[in-house]
């Protein structure tokens, strides 16, 4: 990250009124820019920042893909789509203004003479547009094709800037070298922000944090929505490592993780890493004693027939892709000893919703409660309806002493008034102020897939592999993954 260089460009008169680094003038060249990504988070999450007025007026987006298209087509497609996904609606002057930003460059990722008419393009936007030689190259591809693409910007020396400026790549996926920034989007989304605010600004929760006062903890991704015409990726990821290997492991991170010494990006990091590093390994048997796995058959969402994982288009009628993840784990330090963290996420559940819930051990059984199964949750919501909540007990009003359990609740919306940006809006900006903090780092990737590839490996084991149970689409998955909290004497809260 060229520090000095961001630094250089902070404006005094705003010094010590915010802590984000200014976001650069740039091109950001989208690989893949015909694609799902580009079209439902993408473009809107630029849409969105230059109607917030965030984006420096230079910027520049350039769409590369294979089609064939004008600028003028892939303007109106990209206004199609930015109409349909926007978080804000879409004002007409704004959207006009911004879309003279826009452009396309076709070719093949394995072309080289397109890579040396984009290096062309990009020097004449940068005379013409004032982007200052700074590029972020965002690749919205699988990841085989992340090495044609970075062999072909290196061939036409675009992976150096030039003094003063900037070239930075964000990936998908894991992969490379210090300007290349992971996105892990479940990183930018106001809550999962908000955990470590909650946990270090505020002088109740961090003395109960630990194995003496905390139950367990329990993580939940769900969502309604199947594979959506991404079979050709998700046939060869699953849940396990579309989702958990990353979103549900950083989240973890931020629940577990030790207090930074201070805000930059690497101090933050470096206590996340420690709690994967500190993940137990599990051995193949309890590979198939803690985890489940899980595949949507046909059923229903909202009432509407749904079909099965295996007759979506494009999956293998006899795959054994999961859908669905239940897990147990341990982190094997001093704070979460013994404090079993329960994670699950799943397709084509009931209800769309991430939340973290960290539930407390429970209050001496005396006096009131001597019967009561219920103890204080704290529930930290990610989405929808993002905020947080407080389960306590409360003496219902009347003469006896009969004891209820009540919340405390904050929600965003409403405490603010403010809609929270997109996890992506938030994201780009980061990238563009060359501010690393919500981007995975390196060896954080490297720890969470030593973790998951053993679970990865036991699962493609030729002898004595875990079952992978289908279970309805709409109900809440297989229920082995019931029975995985039922045999500690516990249970799923219900979203
Ligand atoms: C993506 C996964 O990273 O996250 C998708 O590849 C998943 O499979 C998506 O649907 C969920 O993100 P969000 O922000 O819609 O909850």
């Amino acid at each position: 990250m060229n520090r000095a260089a961001d630094q250089s460009q902070v404006n005094p008169l705003r010094e010590g009124l915010s802590t984000r680094a200014v976001p650069q003038p740039c091109s950001v060249v989208i690989f893949g820019a015909t694609g799902d990504l580009t079209h439902r988070k993408l473009l809107p999450a630029l849409y969105n920042l230059a109607a917030d007025g965030e984006l420096p007026p230079a910027v520049t987006v350039i769409g590369f893909a294979r089609r064939e298209k004008s600028d003028a087509d892939f303007r109106r497609e990209m206004e199609e789509a930015v109409r349909k996904f926007s978080r804000q609606t879409v004002r007409d002057e704004i959207w006009k203004n911004f879309s003279q930003s826009i452009f396309y460059h076709q070719s093949d990722f394995s072309d080289e003479a397109g890579f040396k008419s984009l290096a062309e393009r990009l020097d004449k936007i940068d005379k013409e547009r004032g982007t200052r030689g700074n590029r972020l190259f965002y690749f919205a591809v699988g990841p085989d094709q992340f090495e044609p693409i970075l062999k072909h910007l290196k061939a036409v020396d675009l992976n150096k800037a030039c003094e003063g400026s900037w070239a930075r790549v964000i990936t998908e996926k894991p992969f490379g070298s210090d300007q290349t920034y992971r996105i892990d989007h479940f990183l930018g989304k106001e809550t999962a922000q908000n955990i470590l605010v909650l946990r270090f600004a505020n002088a109740i929760f961090e003395p109960l944090w630990n194995t003496r006062y905390i139950d367990h903890v329990q993580i939940t991704a769900a969502e309604t929505l199947g594979v959506e015409g991404r079979a050709g990726y998700y046939e060869g990821a699953g849940a396990l490592r579309d989702m958990v290997q990353n979103h549900l492991l950083q989240l973890l991170c931020l629940v577990a993780m030790e207090a930074p010494s201070d805000l930059s990006a690497d101090s933050i990091r470096d206590e996340k890493v420690k709690v994967v590093h500190c993940l137990r390994r599990m051995t193949t048997d309890e590979v198939a004693t803690n985890v489940v796995r899980g595949q949507y058959a046909e059923g229903a969402i909202n009432g509407q027939p749904v079909p099965g994982y295996r007759n979506e288009k494009n999956v293998n009628p006899k795959s054994m892709t999961d859908t669905f993840v239940a897990l147990r784990l341990n982190i094997e330090n001093r704070r979460w000893w013994d404090v079993p963290i329960y994670m699950r996420v799943g397709k084509r559940l009931p209800k769309s919703g991430t939340e973290i819930s960290v539930h407390f051990k429970k209050a001496p059984l005396v006096l009131f409660n001597k019967e009561t199964n219920e103890s204080n949750v704290l529930v930290i919501r990610i989405q929808p309806d993002e905020g947080i909540s407080l389960r306590m007990q409360a003496k219902m009003p009347g003469t006896s002493f009969r004891i209820e359990p009540v919340k405390m609740d904050f929600h965003y919306g409403t405490s603010f008034g403010k809609a929270s940006p997109e996890a992506y809006e938030r994201l780009l900006l980061d990238a563009m102020s060359g501010d690393a903090t919500l981007f995975a780092r390196r060896d954080e990737v490297e720890e969470a897939w030593a973790f998951i590839d053993i679970i990865e490996n036991a699962w493609s084991a030729k002898k004595n592999a875990p079952d992978l149970f289908l279970y309805p689409a709409g109900s809440w998955g297989p229920e082995a993954a019931d029975e995985l909290l039922a045999r500690d004497g516990r249970s799923w809260r219900r979203l």
